[in-house]
């Protein structure tokens, strides 16, 4: 990661540290809300939460509010990392840390840019069902320039908790259900926040996070506890953090779950033995928001101070959020709990990311860079626009009502399709309204003869009068439907995955006046369809797209763009069936129609829309599927031909299955795609490597084991839509 001469000015440095320095260094500060409104803070944040003052009022009162950066503790040495999304006040602060600390060790600068900062692209789990991996890598490349125009050199992302239960409300954050996807995704963005470091202004340090099993929260309720077996945990969850340290990342946040009773923040095994032992993740490892005081609550540490002991020595680098560290770690040095090797390790890593960043020599965002950020630069938008347009995916299209026929009259119902705050996503943090473009200002950008009708959204009641109206008036009623950006993210779990409010009796009404309806779904978790299903014959998925989201929209629905995006996630039929998700192990007795068989009475067994799933304007059909066996492979061969009338983008899919293995393996998993564009009538034969070695498992020991016997490969459209060959492999 470093040159000789860069290791040996980190080795110089920290022999001149004193211990209070190198403690400095291991705690993270944000700037404080000090005052400057009328009620305590707790207070702020609970009439935010009660929906007392809106996002808006809140975001207005905190950009008045008295804040203390902690320049003295800057200047004494005694902070190692700040967040904040000001490039001037970075660099104030850096200035102090740079010219007025003893040894001038400069700030590393945190913040959450999960997708985009100023140009908020769509939320992970749309992205990665583009299955474009270049996309994955621009998208990152454009957040790691505008991070650090703005004097952030290290983005809390990516985020890669592998998600199974949409109940969880986290799942909008990360690449979906499949370790393999979701490894690819982890791969490219490091690659994208990292790789260009041609000019200190192109790349940030990756913060890969929540490590680990985060998302395997019981009941999808987030924070909850955890609990696997080593296979499981090595097989689902740590794959994409083990292809992200392998494409470079640098540090990595523990997460605030226990796992099998050890908080993550306290592991030594995950932390210790894992990531920075088998993985050898080369930087460093920063706690979640206040996860070294919450192992006090968990149960598991007396008090603050021994929290902070835990946790240092089992491999935690940087405090965030509490000053356990600053306050604790001094005495317990000198009580000999923690040891000087255990500091200086922690120390050692984080000056060496510093160092790696160029921080040392180049510390600052220039004038002119800072004052670029006044607009947002063509190029990025276009990349914004991209991955919004490849994001969206065709869920139903009964009687091909899409693309819309530009001369019929749009009647536009539901509020989330005119509010520039709901395109954005949860975790974006540093957008600007005026850069939003809803889906109907992006029907009117199209051209489209279209109506926007105020009916109802996902809270309060329906006008039921709005709504005749516009099926009154209008050719053909779009809707646009689904959850509030604050219905998922953080702390955001549900117990009802069932589109919110009284939308589906808005949508009834639609249905019963016997208007063409398109159903817009705005969404940040897989929600349970089956009604939506059952009942509505057009149905696009679009998620939470970012600050290009109506344009995108808009070009599918007029026909501007095929759509071409997949399920990166199951979509449940019902909340109940959660956590539900394709590559399930199998059960002795799958379920069937007989009765004692692995089902629900009251639920259907399968999803409403599987993993790898969606349609396109076109037609695609699969044939001559082939397995030729190779020294250490198979080469695995189909043919894909466009069988509609319009040029498509098809995702085809490899799936393996170990059906006779030591331990019980899942009925699909996905071992490679191949996106293909083809005009219509076009065939292509599609050809995929797969070697023997990416055959195997983890197995409950912690080893990556290949085993003979009786396998399947899949090749199709979906996990559910595939060709299929038995192979009898032996290695
Ligand atoms: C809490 C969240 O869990 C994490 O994703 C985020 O990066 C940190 N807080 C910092 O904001």
């Amino acid at each position: 990661m470093l040159t000789q001469t860069q290791k040996n000015r980190v080795e110089e440095l920290l022999s001149q540290m004193t211990l209070d320095e190198k403690i400095g260094q291991m705690n993270q500060e944000s700037p404080s809300i000090v005052g400057g409104f009328d009620v305590p803070f707790p207070e702020l944040i609970e009439m935010l939460n009660d929906g007392r003052i809106t996002q808006e009022e809140f975001g207005k009162i905190m950009s008045t509010a008295e804040r203390d950066f902690h320049e003295d503790d800057i200047r004494a040495g005694l902070v190692g990392s700040m967040m904040g999304d000001d490039p001037v006040k970075a660099n104030e602060l850096q200035k102090i840390a740079v010219e007025e600390s003893r040894l001038g060790i400069p700030l590393i600068m945190g913040f959450d840019v999960i997708h985009g900062l100023r140009t908020v692209y769509p939320i992970a789990i749309a992205e990665a069902g583009s299955f474009d991996e270049n996309l994955f890598e621009r998208t990152a490349r454009v957040a790691a320039k505008e991070s650090r125009a703005h004097g952030i050199n290290w983005n809390f992302a990516p985020m890669l908790d592998v998600a199974r239960d949409s109940r969880w409300g986290r799942v909008s954050e990360g690449p979906g259900e499949d370790p393999y996807l979701a490894s690819v995704f982890a791969g490219a963005k490091i690659r994208g926040l990292q790789g260009d470091r041609s000019s200190v202004e192109n790349y940030v340090a990756a913060c890969m996070k929540h490590y680990i099993a985060y998302s395997a929260c019981e009941s999808g309720r987030d924070y909850n506890t955890t609990s696997m077996s080593v296979s499981q945990l090595y097989n689902v969850y740590l794959p994409p953090f083990r292809a992200a340290v392998e494409a470079g990342a640098l540090t990595a946040m523990a997460s605030f779950n226990d796992l099998n009773g050890v908080p993550c923040t306290v592991n030594r095994w995950t932390l210790r033995d894992i990531l920075k032992g088998s993985l050898q993740m080369p930087g460093f490892v920063v706690s979640d928001a206040n996860g070294i005081r919450e192992c006090v609550t968990h149960g598991i540490a007396e008090d603050d101070a021994d929290a902070g002991v835990q946790a240092a020595n089992a491999g935690l680098d940087m405090d965030m959020g509490t000053h356990i560290f600053r306050d604790h770690l001094r005495k317990a040095v000198e009580d000999g709990k923690v040891s000087m090797d255990v500091i200086d390790d922690a120390v050692r890593r984080i000056l060496s990311v510093k160092m790696w960043l160029g921080l040392f020599d180049h510390p600052y965002v220039p004038e002119e860079t800072i004052r670029s950020n006044a607009v947002i630069p063509d190029e990025h938008r276009a990349v914004a626009l991209e991955a919004a347009k490849k994001s969206i995916v065709l869920l139903k299209n009964e009687g091909q009502v899409l693309p819309l026929d530009r001369s019929r009259k749009i009647s536009l119902i539901g509020n989330l399709a005119d509010m520039s705050e709901e395109v954005i996503g949860a975790w974006a943090m540093s957008w600007k309204r005026e850069d939003c473009v809803t889906i109907r200002s992006g029907l009117e950008n199209a051209g489209a003869n279209v109506t926007y009708y105020p009916c109802g959204g996902p809270e309060g009641e329906i006008d039921f009068a709005q709504v005749e109206k516009a099926c009154r008036e209008g050719d053909v009623v779009v809707a646009v439907v689904g959850e509030l950006v604050s219905m998922s993210g953080e702390a955001s779990s549900k117990a009802d995955t069932r589109i919110p409010g009284k939308q589906r009796e808005m949508l009834q009404a639609v249905l019963e006046s016997g208007k063409p309806l398109v159903t817009v779904l705005m969404n940040g978790r897989p929600l349970a369809l089956k009604w939506e299903k059952e009942n509505l014959p057009v149905l696009v998925e679009a998620w939470h797209l970012g600050i290009e989201m109506g344009n995108a929209v808009a070009a599918v629905l007029m026909g501007d763009e095929n759509p071409g995006g997949r399920l990166a996630s199951t979509m449940p039929a019902m909340t109940g069936q959660c956590p539900i998700y394709y590559n399930h192990p199998n059960t002795g007795r799958p379920g069937s129609k007989s009765k004692f068989t692995s089902k629900y009475l009251d639920a259907p067994l399968g999803p409403a829309f599987p993993f790898g799933y969606g349609l396109s304007y076109t037609t695609f059909a699969y044939s001559g599927l082939t397995v030729e066996e190779l020294e250490d492979g198979y080469q695995i061969g189909v043919t894909v031909k466009n069988t509609g009338d319009r040029t498509g983008t098809e995702t085809v899919q490899l799936y393996m299955q170990d059906v006779t293995a030591s331990l019980v393996r899942p009925v699909r998993e996905l071992r490679g795609f191949r996106k293909v564009t083809l005009e219509a009538g076009e065939e292509q034969r599609v050809v995929f490597l797969l070697q023997k070695k990416n055959l195997g498992f983890w197995n409950n020991q912690g080893t990556y084991v290949t085993e003979d016997g009786l396998y399947v490969f899949y090749v199709g459209a979906n996990s559910e839509d595939c060709l299929c060959e038995r192979v009898m492999v032996k290695f």
